[in-house]
């Protein structure tokens, strides 16, 4: 071996690594010149046999061409490495400016809306939310609400029985007298939800939504009845709208109302909507009838208070 030799593997080795074109054919230089079985390698091991006084020359270089083809080669590696992640990154880049997908999403249904609606008005004035299941004994659907067997009032609802003693419940009234059969007065309730009736025309469906209300205590009267139901229909429909109460009958009730707001649509003068009367029925309400205390274990002479019961989609 002499200098020249290895002089000569430095300038193969600095030829062969620059013309590289990937991480591979470096990696593949890598254990031709510095693997085990290296060229270089090779040429340190090889050392013991040049004659003594040359040794460290032979040594320097070749230690110097070991360590210029060992950074010559990180070099290229790294170089390498760096533009596999670059065009790994190019690859999968995101482009922010690409417009998003569309994702469809629905609206709360109109009832549900006007029934949140409602029962917020009432949440604010102290009533809580109550509710009862639709499938319904006829104890609660009538029985308890004063409407006896074979009396002519269960005719003002067509009711979907399931059995002899069990319907879809025809109102939300029935969830009254759950309640008060559980609590003590004072009571102030909502309960809102869904009703059945063997009906079904342009302005009649089967199933529908209600929301009764109720406030029980020592010395209700008719007047807090007034006033809860018109902040009511200030709150829905507008603080100018004008509220009738008419006379009405309703078994658990006593007495009993219709409450009538002026028509919305035509402002009173009158229209399709108001059947040309200006006026447009808006629920049903009425001092909570005795018998119906006596039912749920209330004494009628201490308590007294007020219902109502309205549909929703009307
Ligand atoms: N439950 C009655 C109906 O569905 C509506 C009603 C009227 C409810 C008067 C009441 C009430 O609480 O006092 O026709």
């Amino acid at each position: 071996m002499t200098i020249e030799d290895v002089l000569s593997i430095k300038n193969l080795a600095d030829e062969e690594i620059k013309k590289t074109g990937d991480l591979k054919s470096v990696q593949a230089l890598r254990i031709k010149y510095l693997g085990k079985k290296g060229v270089l390698t090779a040429k340190i091991n090889s050392l013991g046999a040049i004659p003594k006084e040359d040794r460290p020359e032979y040594g320097r270089v070749i230690n110097e061409t070991k360590d210029y083809v060992e950074s010559l080669i990180k070099q290229q590696e790294e170089f390498f490495k760096a533009s596999e992640l670059e065009n790994l990154l190019k690859a999968n880049r995101i482009d922010v400016t690409v417009p998003g997908f569309f994702i469809p999403h629905g609206y709360q249904h109109p009832t549900s809306r006007v029934l949140d609606e409602i029962v917020d008005v009432f949440l604010s004035l102290g009533f809580r939310i109550e509710e009862g299941p639709e499938v319904e004994s006829d104890y609660y659907n009538f029985e308890a609400l004063n409407f006896p067997k074979d009396h002519p009032a269960r005719d003002m609802q067509d009711t979907f029985y399931v059995t002899d003693d069990v319907v879809l419940r025809t109102h939300t009234s029935p969830v009254q007298v759950r309640v008060m059969e559980k609590n003590k007065p004072p009571l102030r309730v909502i309960a809102p939800g869904k009703v059945y009736r063997c009906d079904a025309d342009v302005s009649h469906t089967p199933m529908f939504q209600q929301i009764e209300g109720f406030m029980v205590d020592e010395h209700i009267s008719m007047s807090d009845l007034k006033g809860v139901l018109e902040i009511f229909a200030h709150a829905v429909f507008g603080a100018s709208t004008p509220v009738r109460f008419r006379p009405s009958f309703f078994p658990f009730t006593e007495p009993s109302a219709e409450v009538d707001i002026g028509c919305v649509i035509c402002g009173g003068t009158g229209c399709r909507v108001c059947k040309n009367s200006g006026w447009v029925e808006i629920l049903g309400a009425g001092m909570i009838n005795p018998r119906v205390f006596e039912m749920v274990g209330y004494d009628p002479e201490l308590y007294t208070g007020f219902a109502f019961g309205m549909g929703v989609e009307s």
